[in-house]
């Protein structure tokens, strides 16, 4: 059984403009010491998804009109608030994109971290004090036992947004959702929260949503990858395929959008046009206004994610034109 399993789940936003679908039939799943690695590109649903696992969706205008989120095969949408007020920041627990309003003010960060600690386990308040010190110590803040005092106004982004890291990490959660954990971070600190989640994946069987926009990070840590657009998965398989044998013309036009090490050409295409608002999907498939594949059938007919090689799906009707047509350069890193 995985460990979490989101199952068809449909988010709305009920807006003055009309009904926003920001996530439309997502499924995906994570097992114990897995990274799934989840990529799109702005206002796709990644965020969304991940709140409402959390159930932390705004309601009223948000609403979870469908789907099962299954932990440990438990269906966390059934749950009353109570029940999940024992999960959330404890057995799942959440990096969030915007750390800044996350924090609160009035507190000092050694204050929240024990706080978080104290809620959820069965220790003395001496033990939760040594254990912020320590989690704050391990995402790389130095002189902790100073910071440990300090208020939020008083750190940086970047060290505001380890404070959360280390929040997120204080309770040995089984899940962590980390959403865009490591942008406001310098390349050393970000290589190092990535293999503090790594270590503790490896000795606590962690499984991780890993949700960014940067496709090296993923290449480096995750060991499937969903790659969302438009509130839909497109395609959903292991790493290596999504790399070596990317079957939509998304994820194609995301590989070559982005300068990569293992990509010589310095030919590099750029995905034309915008997403389309999620209050006004067009009928057909939402990709088919920018896809250089797209014909009078796209323009009909919504594509369904299908398994159409081993352990790898795809929600396109011209997958396998793409196969043979895709450019050259990620055909030769095959
Ligand atoms: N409270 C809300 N009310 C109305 N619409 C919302 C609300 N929250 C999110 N949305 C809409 O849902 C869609 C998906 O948003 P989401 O935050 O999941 O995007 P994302 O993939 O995380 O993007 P980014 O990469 O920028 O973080 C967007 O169109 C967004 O405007
Ligand atoms: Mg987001």
């Amino acid at each position: 059984m995985a460990l979490l399993e989101v199952k068809n789940l449909r988010t709305y936003f009920f807006t003055d403009d009309g009904v926003a679908k920001s996530v439309d039939d997502v499924s995906y799943t994570v097992n114990r010491k897995e990274t799934l690695g989840v990529v799109g590109e702005s206002g796709c649903g990644k965020s969304v998804t991940a709140l409402s696992i959390m159930r932390l969706i705004p309601m009223p205008p948000g609403r979870i009109v469908g789907g099962e989120i299954l932990f440990d095969g438990v269906d966390l949408l059934k749950l009353p608030e109570d029940d999940m007020r024992a999960i959330r920041g404890n057995k799942i627990g959440m990096i969030f994109q915007e750390p800044m309003t996350s924090l609160n003010p009035v507190f000092t960060v050694g204050n929240q971290i024990e706080e978080s600690i104290l809620l959820h386990q069965k220790v003395s308040k001496e033990e939760a004090k040594n254990r912020a010190i320590e989690m704050l110590r391990k995402v790389g803040i130095p002189a902790p036992e100073q910071r440990y005092k300090e208020y939020p106004h008083q750190l940086s982004g970047g060290m505001r947004q380890r404070v959360m890291i280390a929040i997120a990490l204080s309770c040995n959660p089984s899940v962590l959702i980390a959403d865009e954990p490591t942008t406001a971070l310098d390349v050393t600190v970000q290589a190092q929260i990535l293999e503090l989640i790594n270590e503790l994946q490896q000795t606590l069987g962690m499984g991780v949503i890993l949700i960014t926009h940067d496709l090296g990070v993923i290449a480096e840590t995750a060991d499937r990858v969903a790659v969302m657009y438009a509130s839909h998965i497109v395609e959903y398989s292991a790493v290596n395929e999504i790399y070596f044998n990317p079957l939509h013309p998304y994820t194609v036009g995301l590989l070559g959008s982005i300068p990569k090490l293992h990509i010589e050409s310095d030919r590099l295409m750029t995905i034309e046009g915008t997403v389309p608002v999620p209050t006004a999907y067009p009928v057909g498939c939402n990709f088919a206004s920018r896809c250089p594949y797209a014909t009078p059938t796209c323009l009909a007919e919504e594509p369904a994610l299908k398994e159409v090689e081993t352990g790898h799906f795809v929600a396109c009707h011209h997958w396998d034109e793409v196969k043979v047509r895709r450019p050259e350069h990620l055909v030769e890193a095959n």
